[in-house]
């Protein structure tokens, strides 16, 4: 059992690295993914306390990612600093050791490969908060940022152009990469709303094209 205590001492230690965190990954990112993974970790029957401090946690190595220019991976940085803040926190060691596991696997990247019940809901939900309505918020965010396009030219293959790059939009992001996380989904649940905020992210994007045309 780990008390409410230490976990609302952790949370405020975990808020410290999101100070000045763009919005597509601030700490509403945060709040939004618990909310998430909870309601999966539920279904699923995960340690819930577990899952929390996983989510807490999950992206502390983010700030340090950005700062190095992506020199390393924000999930294996994470791991380490938070295992460090468990075990300051007096947490079991059982418990430390899922935690991390649940960090250093929330991005499936490097071999890392999620295999508890918690980093499978942890993996899902933070990859869920990437599509449906919030998905469409944070690609258009996200182009904001860089200058991208409100929509593309129909006429250039966007799969053919760069990120960053004059052709680069929310819809490039749908194309490329959001389109996809549907079938990544680990879990039951994780997949059933996977699917929804799916169809609702496609269904979104043929309107705009068909506003853009002066269809509708
Ligand atoms: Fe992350
Ligand atoms: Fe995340």
């Amino acid at each position: 059992m780990i008390s409410r205590r230490t976990v609302n001492k952790i949370e405020k230690e975990a808020r410290t690295y999101f100070l000045k965190a763009f919005s597509c990954h601030d700490w509403s990112h945060i709040e939004r993914v618990e909310k998430l993974a909870l309601h999966i970790g539920k279904k699923e029957k995960a340690n819930l306390e577990i899952l929390k401090l996983a989510v807490i946690l999950h992206d502390i190595g983010r700030k340090e990612e950005m700062e190095s220019k992506g020199a390393f991976c924000h999930a294996e940085k994470g791991a380490e600093i938070a295992e460090k803040i468990l075990r300051r926190n007096k947490i079991e060691e059982d418990d430390i050791q899922n935690i991390v596991h649940c960090i250093i696997t929330h991005r499936f990247r490097n071999n890392h490969i999620p295999n508890t019940i918690e980093a499978k809901a942890l993996y899902d939900a933070d990859k869920i908060d990437s599509i449906g309505a919030v998905g469409i918020g944070r690609a258009f965010l996200f182009a904001g940022k860089i200058g991208a396009k409100l929509h593309n030219n129909k006429k250039i293959d966007i799969r053919k152009t760069e990120a960053y790059s004059e052709e680069d939009s929310a819809y490039r992001e749908f194309i490329v990469k959001l389109s996809k996380i549907k079938d990544k989904i680990l879990t039951r649940e994780g997949k059933k709303l996977a699917k929804i905020r799916h169809n609702f992210m496609a269904e979104y994007f043929k309107i705009l094209q068909q506003e853009v045309d002066g269809k509708r």
